[in-house]
């Protein structure tokens, strides 16, 4: 796909997640060498005080898929239709967190595939990367009851399998999606948005967590798309530079 027709292209999944668009003079392609100048945007490095997580063992995903399916560590087993455990490509570069299945994850066993599972797919697009490319998972494993935050004790007790997923994947960047995901990855209270525009990195290791508005919330509140889309590509700037 040429340079115009990839930027045609974005710019349809960007009025797709209602962003609206328009081409700034400077981001036209190089006239000479066709090439598309970098979008920069910035940046803090922070330190996130992320404490000292407890060795993990390491086992295959037919173990974890195993336990995940008949775990009964907290009480959120006993009204879920069925545990959600991830989707995506077991060797992706991209990681994308969130909080707990809902209404149509329980009844579906995958992550991410109602309405703001469908904004989701349109950012990751937006940035050229298909759903079944990355690894998409939440903090928790099953729907909590009327779709209410996750108790920290539930977190707490779906970490492990979490940190096993991270373990196996290895992902180059974690993108964690609105304030559960990021509180409990993190171990922070911060807001979303004071988390917004730093580099994370999540617990003893060095991936990058890249922190966002959940895109349930983007759909409440669509003005903040815009910065949700700057977060895609600060994270997408940081996997191409390596840092
Ligand atoms: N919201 C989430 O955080 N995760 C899902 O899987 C669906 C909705």
């Amino acid at each position: 796909m040429g340079q115009t027709e990839q930027q045609l292209k974005r710019h349809q999944y960007l009025e797709a997640m209602g962003i609206q668009t328009w081409q700034l003079r400077q981001s036209q392609p190089h006239p000479e060498t066709g090439q598309e100048p970098v979008v920069e945007v910035g940046t803090q490095v922070v330190e996130a005080d992320v404490g000292i997580p407890s060795p993990i063992s390491l086992p295959d995903w037919a173990t974890i898929e195993a336990e995940v399916k008949s775990c009964t560590r907290c009480e959120l087993h006993q009204q879920r239709t069925q545990s959600v455990l991830g989707v995506g490509n077991h060797n992706a570069d991209w990681m994308i967190i969130g909080e707990a299945p809902g209404a149509d994850e329980d009844r579906q066993g995958e992550p991410f595939v109602g309405r703001a599972g469908k904004l989701l797919d349109q950012m990751l697009l937006a940035i050229g990367l298909k759903r079944q490319s990355v690894y998409i998972t939440n903090i928790v494993k099953c729907r909590p009851p009327n779709n209410r935050d996750p108790k920290p004790v539930e977190a707490a007790s779906c970490e492990g399998y979490l940190k096993q997923q991270i373990e196996l994947i290895q992902p180059k960047i974690i993108f964690a999606v609105g304030r559960i995901a990021a509180h409990n990855l993190l171990k922070t209270d911060q807001r979303v948005g004071a988390m917004r525009g730093k580099r994370f990195e999540y617990a003893d290791t060095d991936i990058p967590v890249i922190v966002s508005y959940h895109p349930a919330y983007l759909l409440r509140s669509p003005g903040e798309k815009r910065k949700a889309w700057d977060d895609l590509l600060l994270a997408r700037r940081l996997m191409s530079e390596n840092i």
